[in-house]
């Protein structure tokens, strides 16, 4: 019989269960015998193995965990020593075939594996969306959900006392979760690696909005810019800006922060996240090796995974223009 392991990498994503348990059932169904791996390629070198419970595993469908736990492990990258042990556990288990549910870099570390005779397949799942061989990753929509709600209320709060927020979301280096949230929120200002402003240029941009009548103004922001990229930290930046528009407005920030990875898997993202496991597992019935898959103009496309590591996409940056002469009105 054949046997399947899956695990999860990276920083954890909304609807990674719901791949999860699409991936033991299709392999079920097929007759080949699925094995979760718990705590990512750590718990693969320390041979956390175990056969996968559907009824255990499916409780999770709604939560915004990954019941079998993610893990980074800069070791299992670095060292072959280590990558060659992992193979091992999974080989004594008489498995072969190895599923990860994670973003770029964990693919890097399952290609270590292929060299150790693994078949690896790849499963995009991050809330970043940054992997470039899918357009929607498993939990960016979820994360996106999270967001907008956030800020929905931080409007809320905003509108009554009048004043600038500057909202950071996380996206890592990509901007794909600041760029739709702020189109979604009708936000006033983004900020993004490629445009970085300072206190000044926030506070002359929000005056304009407070011309025109608005009482409360959104800054989106992309993490790793305040505090990171320039010296100034988010809380320096607010207390900077706040002289420089209306008396008696506030200037505040908030990072919306680890809520966005943890957030309410919502049915589209569970539903991309099972189109995705489903076709992994066929293309493992169908004797595949080493595939990534992406979901590309509603389907789910399968790619060598050398030729998916190397692929590019333009991403939601490409909209951030036009949306800003729309923030001006
Ligand atoms: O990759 C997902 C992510 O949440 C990024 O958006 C963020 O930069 C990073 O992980 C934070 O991870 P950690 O908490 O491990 O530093």
């Amino acid at each position: 019989m054949k046997k399947i392991a899956i695990l999860a990498s990276g920083g954890n994503s909304p609807a990674m269960n719901n791949a999860l348990i699409t991936a033991t059932k299709k392999a079920i169904s097929l007759g080949i015998e699925p094995y979760v791996v718990y705590n990512g390629y750590r718990g693969l070198v320390n041979n956390e193995i175990q056969k996968a419970d559907i009824r255990y595993i499916e409780q999770f469908y709604a939560r915004g965990n990954i019941v079998i736990n993610s893990a980074r492990s800069l070791q299992f990258q670095n060292d072959i020593s280590i990558q060659e042990q992992a193979a091992n556990n999974l080989k004594k288990h008489g498995i072969n075939d190895l599923i990860v549910i994670g973003g770029d870099g964990s693919f890097m570390g399952a290609s270590r594996l292929i060299k150790q005779g693994i078949n690896v397949f790849g499963l995009p799942g991050t809330i970043d969306n940054d992997v470039n061989s899918t357009q929607l990753t498993i939990g960016y929509i979820s994360a996106l959900e999270n967001i907008v709600e956030a800020v929905d209320s931080i409007r809320n709060s905003f509108e009554s006392h009048g004043g600038v927020c500057l909202v950071e979301v996380m996206g890592r280096h990509c901007p794909d979760l600041a760029v739709a949230a702020f189109i979604a929120t009708n936000a006033e200002i983004i900020v993004t690696e490629d445009k970085i402003l300072d206190a000044k240029q926030i506070a002359e941009a929000a005056n304009e909005c407070f011309k025109k009548g608005k009482r409360s103004v959104i800054v989106m922001i992309v993490e790793n810019i305040y505090g990171k990229e320039v010296k100034t930290t988010l809380p320096e930046l607010a207390k900077e800006i706040e002289p420089l528009i209306p008396e008696g407005y506030i200037c505040r920030n908030n990072i919306i922060g680890y809520s966005q990875r943890g957030a309410y898997p919502i049915g589209y993202d569970r539903f991309v996240a099972s189109l995705l496991a489903n076709e992994a597992v066929q293309a493992i019935h169908e004797n595949e090796k080493n595939l990534v898959f992406g979901f590309v103009n509603d389907k789910v496309e399968r790619y060598p995974i050398e030729t998916a590591l190397k692929m590019s996409k333009p991403g939601k940056k490409v909209y951030i223009k036009d949306f800003e002469k729309l923030a001006k009105i």
